[in-house]
Parts: structure tokens; sequence; C-alpha cells
């Protein structure tokens, strides 16, 4: 098999890269190891930048999410019994987000591609890239059963955290970046309308915990547990009662609504950066080079920046000839990953309560949140960067 663009990985990385290049007539190939059901069923955050859903409306495929999607103006801090809105648009000049899962993203993406795109393999698992470093490079990969060969002209690799493309950079050449943090969030999917109209982000003494949404009926809320956690551990009334300890304001017109909750999951968090993000004609994608906690939901909306990065930067070099984009493609996505770094790093510590945490690291904690209620600049400088930076 041939293509122009071979892609691991049918994440929104790997599936908006290949709308985005189907749109400027560039053909390519996607490979990925799981099969459709899994793709479209996985849980994830659900927050779009307003650079992502511009990016999505511009692609095409933002029809459903026009529809079905909930634009929201701000978000609420929590903390200290108090509550506190972040007003997006004022902060920011206009910008909003979008409350649209990322399944759902994928979802309309496997549509769009499956109806008119390029070949989009599912169970098709990459071993390995060959010849990065030249102008013909592979992905040798399993499909139905036997070994077989994309012939590229690019890869890129868009096959997450776990996948094989990152591997084919040689060690001497790589810098990794990486912290791990001594909790997790338990996730849950909840059949009752959500308790507020906008997303609420907590810090307690007990740790932190947000409340999100799928739908107006559909309530997605977060626990901070210890690190190692099992889900099945947490009864769905324990984790009720904990997200009312961990939500509760001064305020009788505060309640938490319960219902039957459909989904648990605990998800680790840590930080993560490998560079450089291209070696010769391999160029990696998303959760492939790079992993923010999800306090501040920029995991989807990074993978987004790079694709569109790179699809531009090849788009320059077919029609003009001009490959420096291409040959700056690292240094631009990383300077944009290190912001999502520095504010999901600083989200997290902000909200979170270590196992270690002494009074003075609560003092500090409750004294950043303090600030963000009574300084603009600093408020402002939180909604900048929740509704993203630019592409
Ligand atoms: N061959 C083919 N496909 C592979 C391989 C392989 N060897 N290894 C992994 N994959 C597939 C995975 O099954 C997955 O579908 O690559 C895809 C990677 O998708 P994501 O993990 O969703 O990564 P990405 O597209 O970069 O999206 C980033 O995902 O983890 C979240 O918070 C993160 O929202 C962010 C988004
Ligand atoms: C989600 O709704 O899944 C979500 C929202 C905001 C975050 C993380 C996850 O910061």
């Amino acid at each position: 098999m041939r293509t122009t663009v071979g892609i691991i990985g049918a994440g929104p990385a790997g599936l908006l890269l290949a709308r985005l290049l189907h749109n400027a007539g560039i053909d390519s190939v996607v490979l990925e190891s799981r099969d459709r059901a899994y793709v479209e069923q996985r849980q994830r955050a659900g927050i779009l930048e307003q650079g992502t859903v511009d990016v999505l409306r511009e692609a095409g495929v933002g029809a459903r999410m026009d529809r079905e999607g909930m634009p929201h103006d701000g978000i609420e801090l929590r903390f200290d019994r108090r509550r506190h809105r972040v007003d997006f648009p004022a902060l920011t000049g206009g910008k909003q987000v979008m409350v649209y899962a990322q399944t759902e993203v994928c979802k309309d993406l496997i549509a769009a591609q499956l109806a008119d795109g390029g070949p989009l393999l599912f169970e098709a698992e990459a071993l390995a890239v060959e010849g990065a470093d030249t102008d013909a490079p592979r992905v040798r990969f399993r499909h139905e059963g036997r070994e077989d060969v994309l012939d590229c002209a690019y890869v890129v690799g868009c096959d997450g955290f776990w996948g094989v493309a990152r591997n084919a950079i040689p060690a001497p050449e790589s810098a990794t970046y990486e912290r791990t943090y001594p909790f997790g969030w338990l996730g849950i999917l909840a059949d009752v309308a959500p308790s507020h109209d906008e997303l609420v982000y907590a810090r307690s003494d007990r740790g932190f915990a947000l409340l999100s949404m799928r739908s107006p009926s559909v309530t997605r809320a977060y626990l901070q547990v210890p690190e190692g956690t099992d889900a099945a551990d947490w009864s769905d009334d324990a984790i009720w009662d904990e997200l009312d300890r961990r939500l509760a304001v001064d305020d009788p017109a505060w309640r938490l609504a319960r219902g039957p909750i459909t989904q648990k999951s605990v998800t680790p968090m840590r930080s993560y950066v490998h560079e450089p993000m291209r070696h010769g004609r391999l160029f990696l994608a998303g959760d492939a080079a790079h992993i923010v906690p999800p306090t501040g939901a920029k995991g989807l909306n990074l993978a987004v920046g790079d694709v569109v990065t790179f699809a531009r930067a090849l788009v320059a070099a077919t029609e003009k000839g001009d490959a420096a984009l291409l040959d700056a493609y690292s240094q631009t996505c990383l300077r944009r990953v290190w912001q999502a770094e520095r504010f999901s790093y600083a989200m997290t510590t902000m909200l979170h309560r270590a196992p270690d945490a002494t009074a003075f690291d609560d003092k500090i904690q409750l004294a950043r949140l303090d600030r963000l209620t009574t300084s603009k600049a600093a408020e402002a400088d939180l909604a900048e960067a929740y509704t993203g930076f630019p592409l």
C-alpha cells in the first residue's frame, strides 16, 4: 500500500489530520489498532477551545457540535466554601469554550472520513516506523492477520502515549520531560441534569472535585483519589457523598442533584513532553508527543493545534515548494505545548491536595485562589489560557 501521508492512530489527532489533508487534496491512510466501537466509546474530556471549535467548523465537521454542543461563557471556582465565577468573554475580548465530548468529535470525524475520505483501517496495528530519515518512510503494520507495509512520503504518529511512532526517533536525539502526580481522577457519568450551568472546579481540604456535563441530562464529575485507586472500591453513594463534601459552599441556593451512575473509571495524572516532535519525515502529534493532566482540559486542544500546524506546513511545502514550516514544525508546536503544560500544571497544583501537603502548601493554594478572585489581571491570565492560546 502506498500513500502521501501515513497516519498512525485514529484518536482526535489522526482523524482530524486525515480530514484536513483530504480537504486540501492530499491523500492519506489511517491505521488504527482498535476497532471502531472502542474508539467511539472511549470516555475522555469534553472542552473545546474557541480555536478548536473554529477548526472543526472550517473542516466541515462542526454541524452536530453546533446543534448539540453547549457553548460556555465561564467556569466557577470553589474554595473555602466560597464560589467565584470567571467570565471568559469579558476577560478575553469575547472568547468562549464549547462543551462537546471528545468521543462525539471522534464519531463525527470517523463518519466524514468513511463517507468521502481516504482509507481508515480499524484493527490495523502499526508495528514500527522505518526509514524516517529517508525520503521514503514506511509503516509496518498488521491487518486481518497479515503483515503489510505502508509506503509514505510522510508519516505522522498520532498513536497516543503508548504508541510506537515515538520509538523511531533515536534516543540520542530525544529528550523527555516528565512529572507524575501522586493522585488520579475518579470520573463518573450519571443520568441526572448538571447541578450547575457551568463547570465547577473545587479545591477543598479533602481534595479536588470537578463538576462537568455531557448534555442537559447527563452529569460528568471527577474526584481526586489516591494513585492506584480501583473505581470498583467506590460505591455510588460514597461518590455522591464525597462530591457533596468537596463542593460544599455557604450558599443556601446550592444543591447537588444525584442520579444513577452509568460509568466509573480512574485516570492517572501526568505531565510529559517528548522533544523534538519531528525526526526526518516522521512527525509526532497529540498524546504521542505530550501529555497534560486533565485539570485544564488541554489534551484534545493541543492535539488539534499540532495537526493544524502539520497540515498547513505540508500544504505550503506541496503547493509552494516551501519547506520552512515543516522544518519549524517541532519548534512551533512545542512553544504552544509548553504553555499548555504550564497552565495544566498550575491548575493541578492550585486545586489538588498532595498526600504530603503541609499547612503552608494549603495557605499558598488559598492565596493563589484569593489572588484570582481579587485581581482582574490574574483572572484574565486564567481565562486566556483556558479559552486557548492562538494557533
Ligand atoms: N497502531 C495503530 N494505532 C495505534 C497504535 C498502533 N501501534 N498505538 C495506539 N494506537 C491508537 C490508539 O488506539 C488510539 O485510538 O492511536 C490512537 C491515539 O489516540 P488518543 O490516545 O486519543 O490520542 P490523540 O489523538 O493524540 O488525542 C489526544 O486524547 O488522551 C486524550 O486527553 C487526550 O484529549 C486528548 C486526546
Ligand atoms: C470533562 O468534562 O470531562 C472535563 C472537563 C474539564 C476538565 C477536564 C475534563 O478540565
